[in-house]
């Protein structure tokens, strides 16, 4: 059909913010992070700067990767679990940011996953009848804004930033499509155990709210961990099953970067550790800004080649949780 990947993009905030810093204010370790985590420092957007305003950079740069103007997007998604408001969506605010003209406008939340879910609700409507011609797919997350700087065991974890994607259709039949198989899935039974309780219809904001400090991520580590490396595996096996593709062809395998013990557990079990691009320590947990923003560094330093395949997977709250094999 010639559904290409035509450009790449992203937006990381200036500020950092390192393990150093984090011993300063709470009751942790550089050690202790990198030993558990992998991550080594994160980037901070600042207090005015929104989630539409990380996500807008990345689309403008990604739309100047792939020659295109703003006013040549046919369709608008974006992936975040920080949204400036409850409505209107993010993308309508990117929209309007890049002058984007009156294209359709939808947000997805499917947390550290959105990106992927995004990409493939993309996919499918360019595939469809439907016929979009140019699509631009954004994932933007201040996920500080969901932080308790006084809870050691998640705010050592999470980052901010966006990353952004533009699909274009070419209409030749020649060109192969940069999706090869997907599998998306979640399971809503797990969905405590990463969690914003408040602040939602269930439990609308209020003083109590705030006071109990219910409008902050609130994890179980452990839990998440052990899904995390079961989900991931078995969505990356069932995709190069249903692609008939071999670990051995694979260039780069992109997954969410969250937790670098995960991405080596995950890893391991495909046996191709050695394929693995890795940027957890720089960032952290961008939720679902993460494999976007690996893409984008692939693309601009040259390291990848039109034909490569590069296998992505992502799991996050929900639970949800998705795999993507990608032709570039
Ligand atoms: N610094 C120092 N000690 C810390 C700490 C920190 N930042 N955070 C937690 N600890 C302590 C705990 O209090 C606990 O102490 P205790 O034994 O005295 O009670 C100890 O470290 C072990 O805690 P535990 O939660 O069992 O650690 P862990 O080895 O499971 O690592 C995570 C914790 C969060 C790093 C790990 O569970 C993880 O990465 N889970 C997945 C999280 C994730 O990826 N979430 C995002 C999903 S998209």
């Amino acid at each position: 059909m010639g559904i290409r990947i035509k450009g790449t993009g992203r937006c990381i905030p200036e500020k950092i913010l390192t393990n150093e810093d984090l011993e300063k204010m709470v009751d942790t370790s550089d050690e202790w992070i990198v030993t558990r985590t992998g991550i080594k420092e994160r980037h901070i957007a600042e207090a005015e700067q929104s989630s539409s305003d990380l996500g807008a950079q990345a689309a403008l740069n990604a739309l100047e990767n792939a020659g295109l103007t703003a006013d040549q997007i046919d369709l608008i998604i974006v992936s975040t679990v920080t949204p400036d408001h409850a409505f209107p969506s993010v993308s309508a605010l990117i929209q309007k940011k890049i002058g984007a003209g009156k294209c359709p406008c939808f947000d997805i939340e499917a947390a550290c996953s959105g990106l992927l879910y995004a990409l493939n609700t993309a996919y499918g409507m360019m595939a469809s009848p439907l016929a979009y011609k140019r699509v631009l797919v954004v994932a933007a997350e201040k996920m500080t804004s969901l932080v308790d700087w006084q809870d050691r065991s998640t705010c050592v974890l999470f980052g901010d930033a966006a990353a952004a994607v533009v699909l274009e259709n070419d209409g030749d039949p020649n060109t192969p499509d940069f999706y090869i198989a997907g599998e998306v899935a979640a399971d809503g039974s797990v969905s405590d155990i990463l969690i914003v309780p408040a602040g939602g219809s269930r439990t609308p904001a209020s003083a109590e709210t705030v006071a109990n400090k219910q409008h902050y991520i609130q994890m179980g580590g452990p839990k998440t961990f052990q899904l995390a490396v079961t989900s991931m595996v078995s969505a990356c096996r069932n995709v190069l099953e249903k692609s008939g593709v071999s670990p051995d062809e694979i260039v780069w395998a992109i997954p969410h970067q969250a937790n670098r013990r995960i991405i080596d557990a995950v890893a391991g079990k495909l046996g191709i550790p050695e394929k693995v691009y890795l940027n957890v320590d720089r960032y952290g947990n961008t939720s679902s800004a993460s494999i976007g923003i690996c893409l984008d560094e692939l693309n601009r330093e040259g390291k990848i080649k039109k034909g490569d395949l590069i296998l992505t997977a992502s799991f996050g709250a929900g639970l949800t949780w998705a795999a993507l094999l990608i032709r570039w």
